[in-house]
């Protein structure tokens, strides 16, 4: 898969440790940084990633931040965007397969890196089961054409 990672200065050693395991797995990863501990923005890099995403440039996001939430937040406001913070495996395999999640998010304050690889483990390797959970997706993105998103 090709899979887009950001992440913002919390989360540098994470997002590198979680690169590598991607890529040891023969997955493409594309990173928007950031790659300092220079304090930055996690809202810009949400974004970043909310875009390729959302342009199908890849097929899937991850994005870290200290707790996760903040990245993910910024990341949600991007229009078709699913992004959704997990702090472990069996809440990661069921916003795959109930929300089509396509974009998975953690806090390196939160999770460590054998327990970050366990996340996007589940969510990789789960698929979206469809059916009851397209509609209840689909309301989702009629919010954002009710509040003015495209
Ligand atoms: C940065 O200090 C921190 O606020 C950020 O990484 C994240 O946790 C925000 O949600």
């Amino acid at each position: 898969m090709k899979i887009a990672i950001g992440n913002d200065h919390a989360a540098v050693e994470l997002k590198n440790e979680i690169k590598a395991y991607l890529e040891e797995k023969g997955h493409e990863v594309v990173n928007f940084g950031t790659d300092t501990h220079d304090s930055c923005n996690y809202a810009e890099y949400g974004e970043k990633v909310a875009d390729a995403v959302a342009a199908h440039e890849v097929d899937c996001g991850v994005l870290i931040c200290g707790t996760g939430v903040g990245i993910s937040l910024a990341a949600n406001k991007v229009p078709g965007i699913r992004a959704a913070v997990c702090s472990e495996p069996v809440t990661a395999k069921l916003v795959k397969q109930h929300n089509n999640a396509n974009i998975i998010c953690f806090g390196a304050r939160i999770v460590g890196g054998e327990v970050a690889k366990a996340i996007v483990d589940a969510y990789l390797e789960t698929e979206f089961e469809g059916g009851r959970h397209e509609q209840r997706i689909a309301y989702i993105h009629d919010i954002e054409k009710k509040h003015g998103a495209h």
